[in-house]
């Protein structure tokens, strides 16, 4: 089939790569040419696993192309995936901007085009947004009726950053929310590649799914870490206590990793931005806000556990180790790290910070600060001083060579570090 994506992000260009992989022709479009610049020489502007070997190798099998031209991306496809980013606005609602302004183009180009063409919502958005915005903008900007000449379906996606390719070419199912009959038809053809099950839902069905996934993980991760501070409390191991609770089918041993809680580009944003839809329809969500509460100040345990051992941290050399708000990435957006580096800064202390990838990303959050130091190798840092945080659970960190005659406060659970002279976990 032809396919067009719109945004490149993690999630757009990961999209149009599997696809061509699978043998469609794809045309990824970005208003950004520097990045499809980037894309057509075969460079993924952004870090996943296997991207770059999969993109050169439909580059070279003519399977995909990327451009800034919009109209050249519809004419010659009969799919178009939205993946814009929906980032958050005002008071943390969804900002759903780029959404309008890319389908208000969209409407403009098939209003010229004569063959039906299929819009498909995979960004993440606000249920109703859909059917309330995203359809009225297409017909009305187009001249032409849903169903009959174009269609228009939600396709959310579930990809986690790092593992974006594996998760697209191996998902747990397939959530379609499709307006008319003619989309479903060929989204089922699109991906009857995959033999995961297709739940086939209306559109604001299918976008709640999107926001409920992540709010439930996220409702985990703040479940366990409330676990886990109990269990700090009477002197228990959460680890020890999730093997147990995930034996318990209902229940899964997936994300009961008690820690720094969560960060990233979509959780926090996701559940804010639910949030901010109950409200507009006069419901309070209890436990999401509880579930956000607690992540807000889980990152700053480490800095109690901290000065329970020195009265205070001015002056102290303190080191970080990891500073992305997971492995695998240099993305920082949300990290945990950032709360935690601010908070040190503002107590006065020396803080030294590495990680193998986020250092860039970290150099710009924190650029100008006095008393902050950036190291290439973790090796160096701990050369600085006494004191360790783990913040993030890099591989480069496993090894206990970096802790000995150290004071460690773990906050990712790492085995090797127990070798140090005062080892102490956050929820452990
Ligand atoms: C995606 C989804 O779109 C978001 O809704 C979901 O919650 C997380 O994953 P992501 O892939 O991280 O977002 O997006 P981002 O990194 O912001 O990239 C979006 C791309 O779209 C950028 O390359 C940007 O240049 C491009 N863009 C944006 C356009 O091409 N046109 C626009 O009008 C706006
Ligand atoms: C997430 C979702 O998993 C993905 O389906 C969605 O579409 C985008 O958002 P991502 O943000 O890439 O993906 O990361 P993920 O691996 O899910 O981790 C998110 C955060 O939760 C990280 O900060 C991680 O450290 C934290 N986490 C995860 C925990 O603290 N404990 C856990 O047990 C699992």
């Amino acid at each position: 089939m032809k396919i067009s994506v719109i945004g490149t992000g993690y999630v757009g260009l990961v999209t149009g790569v599997c696809f061509a992989d699978l043998g469609h022709k794809v045309i990824c479009v970005d208003i950004d040419s520097e990045r499809v610049n980037k894309i057509n020489s075969g460079v993924p502007p952004i870090y996943e696993e296997n991207l770059k070997g999969i993109l050169e190798k439909n580059i070279k099998e003519n399977r995909i192309q990327a451009t800034t031209s919009l109209k050249n991306a519809i004419m010659n496809s009969e799919i178009s995936f939205i993946s814009v980013g929906t980032p958050s606005g005002l008071l943390d609602y969804i900002d759903l901007k780029y959404i309008d302004e890319v389908c208000k183009d969209i409407g403009k180009i098939i209003k010229d085009k004569k063959e039906y063409h299929l819009v498909v919502v995979k960004s993440t958005v606000i249920p109703g947004t859909t059917e309330h915005s995203v359809l009225p903008i297409l017909e009305r900007y187009s001249g032409k009726k849903v169903g009959k000449d174009f269609g228009v379906a939600m396709n959310p996606e579930f990809l986690r950053e790092g593992k974006a390719i594996q998760d697209f070419l191996n998902p747990d199912r397939i959530i379609l929310g499709c307006i008319d009959e003619r989309s479903e038809i060929l989204l089922r053809e699109l991906y009857s590649y995959f033999d995961s099950p297709i739940l086939n839902t209306n559109p604001r069905t299918a976008e709640m799914i999107k926001y409920s996934t992540n709010s439930f993980l996220v409702t985990k991760i703040s479940f366990i870490n409330e676990i886990g501070n109990i269990c700090k409390q009477l002197g228990i191991d959460v680890y020890e206590v999730a093997k147990g609770l995930g034996m318990d089918s209902r229940v899964s041993p997936n994300f009961l990793n008690a820690g720094l809680g969560f960060g990233g580009s979509c959780f926090p944003k996701d559940v804010k931005a639910l949030v901010g839809k109950a409200k507009e329809v006069y419901y309070h969500p209890i436990v999401l806000n509880a579930a956000l509460e607690l992540n807000e100040t889980q990152p700053l345990r480490m800095i109690e556990l901290l000065e329970r051992k020195i009265k205070s941290l001015k002056d102290v050399n303190v080191i970080i180790l990891g500073l992305a708000f997971k492995p695998g990435t240099n993305d920082m957006r949300e990290a945990p790290s950032i709360k935690i580096i601010q908070h040190l800064l503002n107590l006065g202390a020396h803080v030294h910070v590495t990680d193998p990838a986020a250092l860039d990303e970290a150099k710009k959050i924190f650029s100008g600060k006095n008393n902050l130091k950036f190291y290439t190798s973790a090796k160096e840092a701990v050369k600085q001083g006494k004191y360790i945080l783990i913040v993030t659970e890099w591989e480069e960190f496993k090894t206990e060579e970096l802790y000995r005659g150290k004071v460690v406060i773990d906050g990712r659970k790492i085995e090797e570090a127990k070798i140090a002279f005062d080892y102490e976990g956050v929820c452990w």
